[in-house]
C-alpha cells in the first residue's frame, strides 16, 4: 500500500534531507516543492521581474504556465531541479534565489498554479512531499503529516555552515536575521501561511543527530502504514 506523506515545516530545519532520506526508505518519489518556488525566483530574476521592491506580478502571469519545472534524479542519490531543460539545481540554492521565493511564494497566482502541479504530482501516491502547505493545502488528505522545527539558531548554524561549504560570503548573525526574516513572512503571508495541521505529527530535530531523526522517522512511517494497513 502506497501513501502520500507530507512534510512541512520552517526554512533550514532539515525537512529535504529528511523527506530526501524518507523517500528513499520508502521507495517513493521525492518532491521539493521549495525547488519549484525557486525556479520560479530564479526565472523572475533572470528576466528583471523581481526589484528590491517590486514584482511585476503582470509579466510572471501571463508567462507561469510557460515554465516547466521537474525534476532528474541523480547517479548519486540525490536530485536536480530542472527549469525548461536547465539543470538550474546549483544556482537555485543561494540566498538571493531564496528570498526572492519567499517573496513570489506570497503571490496567489503563483501558489495556485505551482499547488495544482503538485497535486497531479501525487496522484498515484507513493511520494514524499515537503513545503509549507503540503498537510494543510495540497494534501489535506494526506495519510501522514509531519511537521519539522528546530531552533532558529540552530537552523541558522546549519544554513550557514551549508553556504561557507558552497563557498558564499556571509556571516552567523546575517544568516540568523535572514532565518527569522522568512519565518516571520513564510507565516504572516495572507497566502497559505505555514502552520501546523491539526492532524500532523510535531518532529522537533533541535537535539537530534540525522541518524536518530531518520530512524525516529522511519519508525513514525512504518507505524502509518501499519495502521492503515490493519
Ligand atoms: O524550502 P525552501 O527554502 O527551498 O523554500 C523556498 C521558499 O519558498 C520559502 O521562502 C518558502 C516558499 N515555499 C512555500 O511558500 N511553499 C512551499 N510549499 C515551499 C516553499
Amino acid at each position: 500500500m502506497k501513501i502520500i506523506v507530507a512534510i512541512d515545516g520552517f526554512s533550514s530545519c532539515g525537512k529535504s534531507t529528511m523527506a530526501k532520506g524518507l523517500a528513499a526508505y520508502a521507495g517513493y518519489t521525492y518532491v521539493d516543492t521549495g525547488a519549484m518556488y525557486r525556479a520560479v525566483a530564479l526565472y523572475c530574476i533572470r528576466k528583471g521581474w523581481i526589484t528590491e521592491d517590486h514584482v511585476d506580478e503582470t509579466q510572471l502571469q501571463a508567462h507561469i504556465h510557460e515554465l516547466d519545472i521537474c525534476f532528474r534524479r541523480r547517479p548519486d542519490g540525490g536530485q536536480d531541479t530542472i527549469l525548461n531543460g536547465e539543470n538550474v539545481e546549483k544556482l537555485i540554492r543561494t540566498l538571493d534565489v531564496g528570498n526572492a521565493a519567499s517573496r513570489v511564494s506570497t503571490i496567489g497566482f503563483v501558489r495556485r498554479e505551482l499547488v495544482k502541479r503538485q497535486q497531479a504530482m501525487g496522484e498515484k501516491k507513493g511520494i514524499v512531499m515537503d513545503g509549507r502547505d503540503i498537510g494543510t493545502v495540497v494534501f489535506p488528505n494526506a495519510e501522514l503529516k509531519i511537521f519539522v522545527t528546530a531552533r532558529p539558531e540552530v537552523r541558522a548554524q546549519r544554513r550557514y555552515q551549508e553556504l561557507l561549504a558552497k563557498g558564499e560570503q556571509t556571516t552567523f548573525e546575517k544568516v540568523l536575521d535572514n532565518v527569522r526574516e522568512r519565518d516571520f513572512r513564510d507565516t504572516h503571508r495572507t497566502e497559505s501561511p505555514l502552520k501546523q495541521a491539526e492532524d500532523a505529527i510535531l518532529f522537533d530535530n533541535s537535539e537530534l543527530t540525522r541518524t536518530e531523526q531518520m530512524e525516529k522517522l522511519e519508525r513514525i512511517f512504518d507505524k502509518a502504514v501499519h495502521n492503515l494497513s490493519l
